[in-house]
């Protein structure tokens, strides 16, 4: 494995960093009621880059109220959807035309390459919004032929209206930061609800630019509240306010448990999209080049932190020796490092906390009996960084692979026949995705039904689209993100029956 190396920050971001980052409320940017701030990390250096305003409940009070007044005017929700629509693809237009800098954000935040950073998170983030412009003209309700048994002879007008659900509160996760941002603002936004987001606590930058952009779009006051701050105080306080009408989590299953809980209160709706352990299944008649590459990939991406990332790698067992080989090789010749050097293939973990809980699960899987065939242990130098690892000898009772790792860390496994491997790849708590590779298309499809996840991909693995639905089955989550499903997280529907 090279050796890390820690290039400077870029020049632009400087000025970024160093300014004071605020919490915007009704459209205007101000400091959290209690003055506290909190420290922001690089996670390829461990040294803190920014401060960030340090909202709590008292701050959350505040948002719900503008977001709530910002819904009640009419502002957002009465906008014709032609002007609203604009709005939105401007917003995307406007990530787009600020892409180096997202993406700079991103790597100094999270950790991640910056070259991947640009291509996937920014790209995807701006294609969201432009996706969902497209959606806010296109929302209406049916017309419904009524059959009333007792009325005979009753002649009836029913017709459905889609109305937005109202203010929601958005918790979202570090991994893609803009992205998931994206996800859900993209939505809230076409069907014309007002938001309180609160980003992840590790990666506070990119949603606060993107709220700037927002007002740079033409978006009214109030329409989007960014509350950056941590989940037991702002994140709770969101899914607890009993006016805010609906929440949307991404995160841990530990969360989304506890974000339920919160929401009973005033029984808001609750979407949430959750953790993963999922099977990436290659047969032995598959292109293995191609399913080794797809396998490295599916893992080692976004540094393994992907709530779909295919962790629980299922080889034919003719092939599993040249598979986990190929693997391993992949992973041995990754090129460690910071996301600010172009030639870096992965970046650091996240944060400590994140980079102590992937060191724990490689030493409870080699402790336990896996072997690693690469990797293995952290990297001995400042940042949080891990070894790509691939993991042979695991068994389904070991913690590495039933748990989420959430970082660079697969599990490989031999399997032999087509109705065992269906068993093997359903055995987790989990239903988020699934990876498929052979050349058999009956084999792929019948597969690709039997298994229980929201998202299946055959001889591809991470292929994101914004009209694509995406979502878990299981403990992987409630309700659907992209596509045109993810609207219906954010409209309600109301029946109108007018007798003729
Ligand atoms: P987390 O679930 O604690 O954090 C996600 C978001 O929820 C953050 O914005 C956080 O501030 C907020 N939050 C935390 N506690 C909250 C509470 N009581 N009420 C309301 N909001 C709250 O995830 P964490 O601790 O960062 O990572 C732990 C594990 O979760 C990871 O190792 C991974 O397994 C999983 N995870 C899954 C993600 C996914 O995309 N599905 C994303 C991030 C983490
Ligand atoms: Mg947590």
């Amino acid at each position: 494995m090279s050796t890390v190396t820690q290039p400077s920050v870029p020049e632009n971001l400087k000025s970024f960093l160093s300014a004071p980052k605020k919490l915007l409320i009704g459209g205007q940017w101000v400091d959290a009621k209690s003055g506290k701030t909190f420290d922001v990390y690089d996670p390829a250096t461990d040294q803190v880059v920014a401060q960030a305003a340090e909202g709590d409940a008292a701050d959350v009070e505040l948002a719900v109220a503008a977001a709530r007044k910002a819904f009640d005017s009419g502002a957002w929700s009465k906008m014709t959807a032609s002007q609203r629509s604009r709005i939105i693809w401007k917003i995307g237009d406007l990530i787009e035309d600020n892409a180096d800098e997202l993406a700079a954000m991103e790597t100094i935040d999270n950790g991640k390459p910056i070259g991947v950073a640009k291509a996937a998170d920014v790209a995807l983030a701006a294609d969201m919004f432009r996706y969902m412009a497209g959606w806010a003209t296109k929302i209406e309700g049916n017309t419904i032929p009524l059959n009333v048994p007792y009325v005979p002879g009753g002649q009836f007008h029913a017709y459905t209206l889609k109305e937005p659900v109202g203010v929601v509160g958005q918790i979202i996760p570090w991994n893609f930061p803009l992205l998931m941002a994206a996800w859900k603002l993209g939505p809230a936004l076409a069907t014309g609800c007002t938001i309180v987001l609160k980003p992840a606590e590790q990666t506070p930058l990119s949603a606060i630019r993107l709220g700037e952009l927002c007002h740079e779009a033409g978006l009214p006051d109030g329409v989007v509240n960014i509350i950056t701050g941590f989940g037991e105080t702002a994140g709770a306080a969101i899914a607890a306010h009993d006016d805010v009408d609906k929440v949307a989590f991404t995160g841990s299953t530990e969360v989304g448990k506890i974000i339920i809980k919160a929401a009973a209160g005033n029984l808001k709706k609750v979407t949430l999209e959750l953790g993963g352990k999922s099977p990436n299944v290659i047969y032995d008649d598959a292109d293995i080049e191609t399913a080794i590459a797809g396998a490295a990939d599916a893992i080692f991406f976004n540094q393994g932190q992907v709530c779909s990332a295919g962790s629980r790698l299922f080889v034919q067992s003719g092939i599993y020796d040249e598979v986990v080989a190929g693997v391993s090789e992949i992973a041995s010749n990754m090129k460690v490092g910071s996301g600010f050097d172009a030639s870096t293939q992965m970046g650091p973990l996240v944060s400590r906390e994140q980079f102590d809980r992937v060191s724990g699960y490689l030493k409870a899987g080699l402790d336990a009996g896996a072997e690693a065939s690469a990797g293995g242990a952290a990297i001995d130098q400042p940042g949080y960084f891990v070894q790509p690892t691939v993991l042979k000898n695991a068994s389904p009772e070991m913690s590495v692979v039933q748990e989420e790792i959430f970082g660079p860390v697969v599990a490989a496994m031999p399997f032999t026949s087509d109705t065992e491997i269906a068993c093997q790849a359903n055995d987790t708590t989990y239903g988020l995705a699934a990876g498929i590779w052979t050349r058999d298309i009956s084999k792929a499809h019948k597969l690709a039904r039997q298994v229980k996840a929201g998202t299946v991909w055959v001889n591809c693995y991470s292929i994101f689209d914004a009209a694509l639905p995406f979502g878990g089955y299981k403990q992987s989550g409630w309700g659907r993100e992209m596509g045109h499903a993810a609207l219906e997280n954010y409209l309600q529907t109301k029946s109108v029956c007018v007798s003729l």
